[in-house]
């Protein structure tokens, strides 16, 4: 499967991507661009002017979401954790083309500091909205069983972080009165079971858990959704080079999925939880091809 290059108009396996597609569906109906800004009972659409918060915004899938929502004219705070210099170039190339104001925010999302910083970036902006958080960590132990330290870092990096961010972000739009909504990026290993990915599984799954109960929490008045995408092989970020190691080629060959994930599948769940004309809260999408559905046909 070949992967996906930055700024290809369309992928090598030759399916369209969603700008060469026709603006109206076959019925004559508008696509979701083409629509009023706002409901007939005064909500409003899109996410153009609403400040959110990417954590983990400069990996391979935050890139591709950055990108897309600063083309929408979105205010974006980009936090990464210590690749300053790619952080700085995914800052410069946005900046070079049309879109709103971007931020960027240094530090590890389990430092308070960290997390302070992010909220005040997010203020300097506008009013915060979004809260997407896509820092996390593979996780990978180095030996056959993770280690306690292993798990102990997963812990902070996959679900600590997270959580307290979203938590300290949620509070700040509850105090303000104003709605949002926050997505948390889980993996097709916190829904499912995969052998072997205890480490990383664990506090994945925990995740999930936790959004959900977020989500009830702030239902109903306050109006700040939170929902879970989980990924399953994606062809960006922390699952590039295995699937160019070949790694995950058994999945393919073996017929469970047609092909490997795209990070503009994800960044499209992503959005769909983002929208703030959304009825949506407490949910699970999961982004894996079928791959959590079929894996079994590789066993048989
Ligand atoms: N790619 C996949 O196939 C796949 C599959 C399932 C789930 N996911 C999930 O999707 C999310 C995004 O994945 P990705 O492939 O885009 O990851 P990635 O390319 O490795 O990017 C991770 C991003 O998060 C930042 N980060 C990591 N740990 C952090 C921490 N403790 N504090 C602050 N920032 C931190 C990184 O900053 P630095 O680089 O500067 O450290 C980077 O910006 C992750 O949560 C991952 O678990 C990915």
């Amino acid at each position: 499967m070949p992967e996906r290059e930055d700024g290809e108009q369309q992928p090598q396996d030759g399916e369209p991507r969603r700008e060469d597609r026709k603006q109206q569906h076959q019925d004559g109906e508008p696509r979701r661009e083409d629509r009023e800004q706002q409901h007939e009972d005064g909500e409003p659409r899109g996410l153009a002017g609403r400040v959110c918060v990417l954590a983990g915004g400069t990996g391979g899938i935050g890139s591709v979401l950055a990108r897309e929502l600063h083309a929408e004219c979105v205010p974006l705070v980009l936090g990464y954790r210590r690749d300053r210099v790619r952080a700085e170039a995914r800052a410069m190339e946005l900046r070079g083309s049309p879109g709103a104001a971007i931020a960027l925010v240094e530090g590890d999302l389990a430092e308070e500091e960290t997390r302070r910083a992010l909220l005040a970036a997010a203020r300097s902006l506008g009013v915060p909205y979004g809260l997407v958080v896509l820092a996390g960590d593979p996780a990978r132990p180095a030996g056959a069983a993770p280690t306690p330290a292993e798990m102990e870092a997963s812990v902070r990096d996959n679900y600590l972080g997270p959580i307290l961010l979203a938590r300290a972000f949620a509070a700040g739009l509850v105090a303000a009165g104003t709605p949002g909504a926050i997505v948390l990026l889980s993996t097709m290993q916190g829904v499912d079971l995969f052998e072997g990915s205890l480490c990383y599984a664990g506090p994945k799954a925990a995740l999930v858990h936790a959004g959900r109960l977020m989500a009830k929490e702030l239902g109903g008045a306050s109006d700040v959704r939170v929902n879970v995408v989980a990924p399953g092989v994606t062809a960006a970020g922390m699952a590039a080079a295995s699937i160019r190691r070949g790694k995950y080629d058994r999945f393919v060959a073996g017929g469970a999925i047609r092909r490997f994930g795209r990070a503009e599948d994800v960044s499209r769940a992503i959005r769909f939880f983002l929208e703030p004309d959304s009825y949506v809260t407490g949910q699970v999408l999961t982004v894996d091809g079928g791959l959590t559905l079929r894996r079994d046909v590789l066993a048989s």
